[in-house]
């Protein structure tokens, strides 16, 4: 199958998605059966542009890298979306349209991100996203209305990049219940808290994880807590089936004076950790992100520089703990690819659904 890809927002990850797509495309062609070509990329600050032919995105990332623009916007990012499902109305219909969500964090509302994404799919599009927003702010509406459109809405790389968690949970965990978590899921945090046990100051560590390109484009999201408390949000509504919004989640972040504690447990042979927690309590589900001093033989204490892991608490197996131990562009943008395989995969199924469904229908009309 070759699929149609129109990229809402067009920057470091989903430059690097492009890239990452074009050097797998023998292995996605020969294991999974998928291709894909851009169609359309819509972005803030450098444009965007639309061909049914296909655009050269490999080579559109390196004018943007350079600073040159596309083409000047004509519509609004959700107008585009529309407009993009629209003229690849063939494509939507044999259900080869995705759209690629990788705009910033909004830490208000989850928009315009949520608006593009139900733009996508009542266009006829799925979606797949690296954007915490949606899954944060609207986790359930937006699967409903995937539901009703029979189409996808992924969102692998809003939590610990590639690193599987949801695929994890729905794909390899049936009839296991989720109970709780906690973790640290923020890499930001990590690395400075890290670096701060090592004497570095708060404003050279974060300059650091900025310079990395880590950080958010507004680094008080993660130094407040709210890039972590938007991913607790995610990870509640979706395993948990919580309905919080990262403005209910109880959050503390870490300041200068983290600096002062971390080497004050350092010293008492413990780490002090941003950590997300999720428990529930009956019907009853609370969420909270707080600098915690652990112990150093907690899984979490053992986490250094950009490390991330959860441990899921489940009624079946007990805990399972995944940890991420490098975290890079890649990583998210690998997340992407990995959702592309996983709606490739489902196409397969619905196919052959639709297929036996037609076979029996025949079946019975010859019968009668
Ligand atoms: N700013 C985020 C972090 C990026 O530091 O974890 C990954 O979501």
């Amino acid at each position: 199958v070759t699929f149609d890809l129109v990229l809402v927002g067009f920057g470091n990850v989903a430059r690097r998605f492009v890239g990452l797509l074009h050097e797998r495309r023998t292995i996605l062609e020969r294991d999974h059966q998928v291709s894909a070509r851009v169609v359309g990329i819509v972005t803030r600050r450098h444009g965007q542009m639309f061909s049914l032919k296909g655009i050269d995105a490999v080579a559109v990332a390196r004018r943007v890298e350079r600073g040159e623009s596309i083409q000047p916007p004509a519509l609004s990012s959700v107008e585009f979306v529309r407009d993009a499902a629209r003229r690849s109305a063939t494509a939507a219909h044999e259900r080869r349209l995705v759209v690629v969500e990788t705009t910033t964090l909004d830490i208000a509302r989850g928009e315009p991100a949520i608006a593009h994404v139900r733009a996508a799919l009542s266009g006829g599009a799925h979606v797949i996203t690296a954007n915490k927003g949606p899954a944060a702010f609207a986790y359930h509406a937006l699967a409903r209305e995937a539901n009703r459109a029979n189409r996808r809405f992924l969102f692998e790389g809003a939590v610990m990049d590639g690193i599987p968690i949801f695929n994890l949970v729905r794909e390899t965990l049936p009839a296991v219940a989720i109970t709780g978590f906690r973790g640290v899921v923020n890499s930001t945090t990590n690395f400075m808290l890290t670096a701060m046990e090592q004497g570095r100051s708060f404003e050279d560590a974060l300059a650091e994880m900025q310079a990395r390109g880590i950080a958010e484009a507004d680094p008080t999201l993660d130094i407040d807590g709210w890039d972590a408390a938007a991913k607790t949000a995610a990870l509640a509504n979706v395993l948990l089936g919580a309905r919080l919004t990262p403005r209910t989640v109880k959050r503390q972040g870490i300041t200068p004076d983290s600096r002062r504690q971390a080497l004050e447990a350092r010293a008492a042979g413990r780490r002090v950790k941003l950590v997300a927690r999720v428990d529930r309590d009956g019907r009853r589900i609370t969420a909270s992100v707080a600098p915690e001093s652990l112990p150093e033989n907690d899984l979490l204490a053992g986490l250094e520089g950009q490390q991330n892991a959860i441990i899921f608490r489940t009624d079946l197996l007990d805990e399972i703990a995944v940890v991420q131990r490098g975290g890079s562009l890649t990583q998210t943008a690998y997340a992407l690819v990995s959702d592309l395989v996983t709606i490739a995969r489902e196409n397969v199924v619905s196919r052959a659904v639709a297929v036996r469904r037609k076979t029996t229908r025949a079946i019975r009309r010859s019968r009668s």
